[in-house]
């Protein structure tokens, strides 16, 4: 069975309204078709790595390159756990949450969409608070970062909501023209003092060598 050997093809994460899983393959698909109708405005590009600026079929085939990319490049101490997300047994989205030189940072990254029809419903918080709560509540972890450009109100939206404070900004190149990135930055107090999302984590435990958690120290 792939979870005796792979145990994070079993991690399920849920929300009042939500399930974030370890993608199988229909679910692969069903991220590549909602990729390829679009995740946001043709206008606008969100993403610091401009993956969407691409025609449909590249965005399908690329979302599902991606997660293979990560599985494969999956080391303790550089890691990248893209879940996809469902409602209703549908899946609307992809949240990502990754740590490098986590044993010691112990900080985590987040990222995520939701096809444009999912978008503006309360699913960008949900989804997030559930990565947050698998990080600081089932790896220890002391800080999680995000970012979004200045044009970006759900993003910023998503993190001011749940507790983020601004730590600066980086320019980016968007499209030939300089974009303003916010950086935002939430500490377990912070996390504490905003949480509103109950989640539960399943089978986190077998997984935690592969977050370069003690297995201890998990819940
Ligand atoms: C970013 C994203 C994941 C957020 O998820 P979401 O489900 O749309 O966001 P939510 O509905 O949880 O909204 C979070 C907050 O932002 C606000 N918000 C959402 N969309 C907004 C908009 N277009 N304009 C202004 N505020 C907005 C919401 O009102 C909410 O705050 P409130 O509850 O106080 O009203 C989603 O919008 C998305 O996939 N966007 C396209 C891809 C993208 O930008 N990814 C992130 C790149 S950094």
């Amino acid at each position: 069975m792939l979870s005796s050997h792979w145990p994070l093809a079993d991690l399920r994460l849920q929300t009042p309204d939500l399930e974030l899983r370890w993608p199988s393959p229909d679910d692969l698909g069903a991220l590549a078709g909602l990729a390829a109708a679009g995740v946001h405005d043709p206008d606008v590009q969100p993403f610091m790595v401009p993956w969407t600026d691409a025609t449909p079929e590249e965005r399908a085939r690329g979302t599902i390159q991606y997660h293979w990319s990560r599985w494969g490049a999956w080391k303790p101490s550089d890691w990248t756990l893209g879940l996809a997300v469902l409602r209703g047994g549908v899946v609307v989205g992809n949240q990502v949450v990754g740590g490098r030189d986590y044993a010691v940072l112990r900080e985590v990254n987040t990222g995520s969409w939701l096809g444009q029809p999912y978008q503006g419903q309360g699913i960008g918080t949900q989804m997030r608070a559930a990565v947050l709560h698998l990080a600081f509540d089932g790896l220890g972890a002391r800080w999680a970062i995000s970012a979004a450009f200045e044009d970006n109100p759900a993003s910023l939206g998503v993190s001011r909501k749940l507790g983020y404070r601004d730590d600066g900004f980086d320019w980016y190149q968007v499209r030939g023209r300089p974009a303003l990135s916010r950086r935002l930055r939430l500490d377990r107090a912070g996390w504490e003092a905003a949480r509103t999302v109950p989640v539960k984590i399943h089978d986190l435990q077998p997984c935690l060598p592969l977050f370069a958690v003690p297995a201890a120290s998990g819940s």
